[in-house]
């Protein structure tokens, strides 16, 4: 997690305004309601976390990641604005399952929704990652996957690859198509020669 640990520092500067309608989308498509629990699967700097409260569904928020310095930005973030919902722990989103974040959070816990943004393209053993995600579901729980596939690769490929220590060739959304029930699957308006590949979002629901 070195390089994340680093990336942490110039993450949000270098990225946001990117992505940012990109959230918020991906916010709505999660369709919150009052009492709804969220994870977010390698959160980050919470990035997401502005754009699920401002659904002012009352929603609690767990958030994992595996860099530490990912996460202290997450955590400072929280408590510059003093979200009181949203509760942090340090994973590798390989060994996520119900008992392991029952360990970290100390209650066992099933969540109502789940969100992955920019994760699955990064993170070793995505398929496995994605199973994992999906254990953590209540039945009829909705996942929101956002990430980029490189349908014609370019130099904007292989640079976006190195910086994010990213393979954009994962065709995660059709995974999650064969896993999932309600599946919905849109491109979001990201010129692609700056995240190197097709931005898109992903919705499936825990059959
Ligand atoms: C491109 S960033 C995306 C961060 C955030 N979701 C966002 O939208 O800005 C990829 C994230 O995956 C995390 N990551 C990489 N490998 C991981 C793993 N094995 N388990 C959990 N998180 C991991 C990194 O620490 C980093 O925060």
């Amino acid at each position: 997690m070195k390089w994340y640990d680093l990336f942490s520092n110039f993450y949000d500067s270098s990225l946001e305004k990117l992505y940012f309608s990109s959230r918020q989308r991906a916010a709505e498509l999660l369709d919150l309601a009052d009492g709804h629990t969220l994870i977010d699967v390698a959160c980050g700097t919470g990035a997401n976390f502005r754009h699920v409260n401002a659904s002012r569904k009352n929603v609690t928020i767990y958030g994992t990641d595996y860099s530490a310095g990912m996460l202290e930005k997450g955590r400072d973030l929280v408590a510059k604005n003093q979200w009181n919902n949203i509760h942090l722990f340090q994973s590798d989103a390989r060994n996520l399952s119900p008992a392991s974040v029952e360990a970290a959070v100390g209650q066992p816990i099933l969540f109502d929704r789940a969100i992955c943004v920019l994760g699955l393209s990064v993170i070793p053993e995505w398929e496995k990652v994605l199973d994992n995600i999906l254990s953590l579901l209540k039945d009829n729980g909705k996942v929101v996957i956002v990430d980029v596939f490189a349908e014609k690769r370019d130099f904007n490929t292989w640079l976006v690859e190195k910086i994010a220590r990213a393979d954009l060739n994962r065709t995660i959304w059709q995974t999650l198509q064969t896993r999932t029930s309600h599946f919905h699957h849109e491109y979001l308006p990201v010129k692609p020669s700056k995240v190197g590949g097709r931005l898109f979002v992903a919705v499936g629901t825990k059959a």
